[in-house]
């Protein structure tokens, strides 16, 4: 199979950097980024290998297009706002991921990103994220329990084969939460609201767990199998500012992740996701991660 970009598998890295960037004229500098981008990549796996660096490169759909000459990719859209208003469409045309057990290591590949793109992108997000204490989300749950593990992760997010092989769909959301309305909420509610206890992080028995609570909402079934995601979302933001959970998932195919959505956002039956009592997304974007092989050759 063509090879996987390095970001989109591992598991429980500890610190990530996104950056969303428009782009310009110039996509022979996107290419030779790209190339660039890659090379520093790997110097630095090589010159720190405890720090377990990933990354990936993705593009909006405006922008693969025209990089793929329209071949491949065929699911990918752009973002469209959700839920009147309650999800709104920031379309970005190039996302850089990076994530590993090292921020000083992430941020130098993120300067020499920067360096590689050059002018040819405008940069209009950047957000660092780190693992919060025992892997929870800043509203005090753990997140990532039912994200898929080892050698089921290719599989869910992963193209197998065909023009795209080795590739993936991407979706982002930066949440900003309200932590002051989250922490007068009882536990309990807050137990209701997500579909799982907070402190030992029990799934709610499903004659317990309310429609529209997280789980109610994205844990969906289509003809009998479960709709899985792969999620590398981590908490960002600063203690007296915003903050919030830096949403990305990863998927074989984009259906799996819109469909979460449609249900978080009241667009499936009208019932939007309790959670969005505390936390609202300020940004959306859909992106294709092509292979490494691709992405070298575009
Ligand atoms: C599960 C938090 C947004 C998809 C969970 C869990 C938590 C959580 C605490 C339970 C533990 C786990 O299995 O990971 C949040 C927060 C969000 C957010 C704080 C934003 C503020 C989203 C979005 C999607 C999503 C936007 C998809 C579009 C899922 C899925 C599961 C999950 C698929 C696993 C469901 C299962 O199979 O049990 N989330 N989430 N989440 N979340 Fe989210
Ligand atoms: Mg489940």
């Amino acid at each position: 199979m063509a090879q996987v970009q390095s970001g989109i598998l591992p598991e429980h890295c500890r610190f990530g950097i996104f950056i969303e960037a428009k782009v310009g004229e110039d996509l022979e500098q996107i290419r030779t980024g790209c190339k660039t981008f890659v090379n520093t990549l790997t110097e630095l796996q090589q010159k720190f290998p405890d720090a377990a660096l990933g990354a990936v490169i993705s593009f909006g759909s405006n922008l693969w297009k025209t990089l793929s000459d329209g071949r491949g990719a065929s699911e990918l859209k752009p973002f469209t706002p959700l839920g009147n208003g309650l999800a709104p469409a920031t379309q970005r045309d190039i996302l850089i991921h990076i994530l590993s057990q090292r921020h000083d290591v992430n941020f130098t590949l993120v300067q020499a990103a920067l360096k590689a793109f050059g002018k040819a992108i405008t940069v209009e997000e950047e957000t660092h994220g780190f693992r919060w204490t025992e892997e929870r989300d800043l509203s005090g749950f753990i997140d990532g329990t039912e994200n898929p593990a080892g050698e089921a992760r290719p599989g869910v997010g992963i193209i197998p084969e065909g023009e795209d092989a080795g590739g993936s769909y991407v979706m982002v959301q930066r949440y900003v939460h309200n932590l002051d309305v989250w922490n007068d909420m009882p536990v309990k509610a807050q137990e209701n609201a997500m579909g799982r206890t907070k402190v030992d992080n029990e799934e709610l028995p499903s004659d317990k767990r309310q429609p529209t609570s997280h789980l109610g909402r994205v844990d969906l079934k289509e003809d009998g199998k479960g709709l899985k995601i792969i999620r590398q979302s981590l908490p960002y933001g600063t203690a007296s500012g915003e903050h919030g959970l830096f949403f990305i998932a990863y998927c074989a195919h984009l259906h799996n992740i819109e469909q979460q959505l449609l249900s978080m956002f009241g667009e499936r039956d009208g019932k939007t996701d309790q959670l969005l009592r505390f936390s609202k997304p300020v940004t959306g974007s859909y992106f294709f991660a092509p292979s490494l092989d691709k992405l070298l050759s575009l």
